[in-house]
């Protein structure tokens, strides 16, 4: 595994791959990799004859008094990580090399994709992930570019981005990893104390009795929201910034239940901020 900062250096290995021939896998991470970014470098291993990983803590997509300096790194660690996932290239460049400081051009993905849940918590949060997400396309240049349900907005808005810039690259969602005791995996899991921890099962939990009560045939969402909204509230440390029962495809709200419904959550406990989601009735599409 080769590791490369120099942003020339990686486009020119990667546009050399390609003319090669070589089908390019990439999987864009801000690092401190956990179990569900190594499956999609397993993946990629699977779909691609380059695999490439970046490692880039984008600064664009931090807002205001987030957690943009103590964001969880450990470049060690994910050498090593990356290595036993037989990752090719490791792109891990300076965010100066990224935004130079005449840095001048931003993607926006407008619209009510963008207007709703992470979008409207986190001002300018897709716009950042938009613009980092296509410059790292351009150096990369892969085929195909995997991410995780679990940031399924983010993943609405990169396949958005992809189709509207006619960006060719496959964008693949991958199926939300969790721990054995239901919670997603997430970089941000570290920030959670003991005790918040096992109050953030309740998001598992949640999501589960959201699966069960639509099989029971609950098709209205207040009654479905109403429910899970009190299990979460039932723990001290939590407090609710969305849930919601969305369209995949829109993220809009949807009153009643169907096929396409998913459930989409940000729950604070104490300072950490977690997100989940999960589909309520067709269990067989990840994302
Ligand atoms: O999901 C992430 O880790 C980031 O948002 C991404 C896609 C790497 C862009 O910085």
């Amino acid at each position: 595994m080769d590791i490369i900062s120099d942003i020339t250096e990686m486009q020119n290995r990667c546009l050399a791959a390609r003319a090669a021939g070589r089908k390019i896998a990439f999987v864009p991470t801000m690092g401190f990799l956990h179990e569900g970014h190594l499956s999609l470098l397993r993946e990629g291993r699977k779909r691609g004859e380059l695999l490439v990983l970046s490692i880039f803590v984008n600064p664009t997509q931090f807002g205001q008094g987030e957690d943009l300096d103590s964001y969880p790194r450990d470049l060690a660690r994910d050498e090593r990580l990356a290595r036993d996932c037989a990752v090719d290239l490791l792109f891990y460049p300076a965010a100066a090399a990224i935004y130079p400081p005449d840095y001048a051009t931003f993607v926006n993905v407008d619209g009510p994709l963008t207007a709703t849940l992470e979008g409207a918590c986190r001002p300018g949060h897709f716009r950042g992930v938009a613009t980092v997400v296509a410059k790292l396309f351009v150096i990369v240049q892969p085929h195909v570019a995997l991410f995780g349900c679990k940031d399924f907005q983010q993943l609405a808005v990169v396949q958005r981005m992809t189709a509207d810039l006619n960006l060719p690259v496959e964008i693949v969602g991958m199926p939300i990893v969790r721990e054995t005791d239901g919670l997603a995996m997430s970089s941000r899991n570290v920030y959670l104390s003991a005790d918040e921890r096992r109050q953030a099962l309740s998001l598992a939990r949640a999501l589960a009795h959201g699966r069960q009560l639509a099989a029971d045939g609950v098709r209205e969402s207040g009654a479905v929201l109403t429910a899970l909204q009190a299990m979460i509230e039932a723990q001290p440390a939590a407090r609710i910034d969305y849930l919601r029962i969305c369209h995949r495809a829109t993220l809009q709200e949807q009153e009643r239940i169907d096929a396409d419904s998913v459930l989409l959550l940000a729950v604070f406990f104490g300072k950490p901020r977690l997100i989940d989601n999960g589909p309520l009735l067709d269990q067989a599409k990840p994302c």
